[in-house]
């Protein structure tokens, strides 16, 4: 709430109160305060007062790929990328995941859509909108989140009505009209 006039109505007019229940116990869990503000980096310490910073997050590098929230998600990075350099001469990544080297070092290639220009034309490298690939992949880290959220992937939706209506078919048409 920092930076915000003080005249503002209190949230209770206008926010669900559940969302701002999930994030107070989250909240303090990390040692923060237990106003209801989404202050993650602050942690609730005044502006005019020095933070003392969490522990830097530990890079896991143990070769374990996490599960994609959504399927379009990019995938998060199970190995360290310490050194790897991406700049104009050279792309250290795409030594391993170009399609031609992906055997020799066991890693996944590259989707087709990394090839693929804005007008969806494949090219023979990799496309310049996908070259700097930590723009979007990131390292997986030990870091705990820093603001609380409920998000819960489709299956989990889906088990969720089909164990209210007792059927794939029945849910279906009913998730057709939640947002
Ligand atoms: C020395 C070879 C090598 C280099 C260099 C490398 N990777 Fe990997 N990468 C792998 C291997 C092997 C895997 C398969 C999982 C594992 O063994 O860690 C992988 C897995 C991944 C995955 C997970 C894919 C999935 O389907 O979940 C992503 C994303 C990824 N790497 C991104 C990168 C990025 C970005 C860089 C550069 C900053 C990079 N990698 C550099 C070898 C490499
Ligand atoms: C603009 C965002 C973006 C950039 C930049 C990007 N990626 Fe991706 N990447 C994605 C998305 C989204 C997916 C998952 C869907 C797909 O495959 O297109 C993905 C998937 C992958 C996968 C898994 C492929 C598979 O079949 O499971 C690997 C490996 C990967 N990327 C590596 C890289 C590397 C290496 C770079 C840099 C050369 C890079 N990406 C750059 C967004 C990006």
């Amino acid at each position: 709430m920092v930076g915000r006039g003080s005249k503002r109505p209190p949230p209770d007019t206008a926010a669900p109160a559940p969302k701002a229940v999930a994030v107070t116990s989250a909240a303090s869990a990390l040692g923060r305060t237990t106003t209801r503000q989404l202050d993650g980096l602050r942690r609730g310490v005044p502006v005019d007062q020095e933070a003392s910073p969490l522990p830097m997050a530990r890079v896991e590098n143990v070769d374990r790929k996490r599960l994609r929230a959504y399927p379009m998600q990019p995938p998060t990075i199970p190995h360290s990328i310490d050194g790897y350099q991406v700049d104009k001469n050279s792309n250290r990544c795409m030594l391993c995941h170009a399609r031609a080297n992906a055997e020799k070092f066991q890693a996944p290639p590259v989707s087709v859509t990394h090839y693929m220009d804005r007008d969806d034309q494949f090219l023979a490298t990799i496309s310049p909108r996908r070259y700097f690939c930590n723009q979007c992949h990131v390292v997986q880290t030990d870091a705990q989140p820093l603001v609380a959220n409920n998000f819960e992937d489709i299956d989990t939706v889906m088990a969720a009505a089909v164990a209210e209506s007792g059927s794939v078919h029945e849910a279906a048409v009913a998730s057709k009209g939640t947002p």
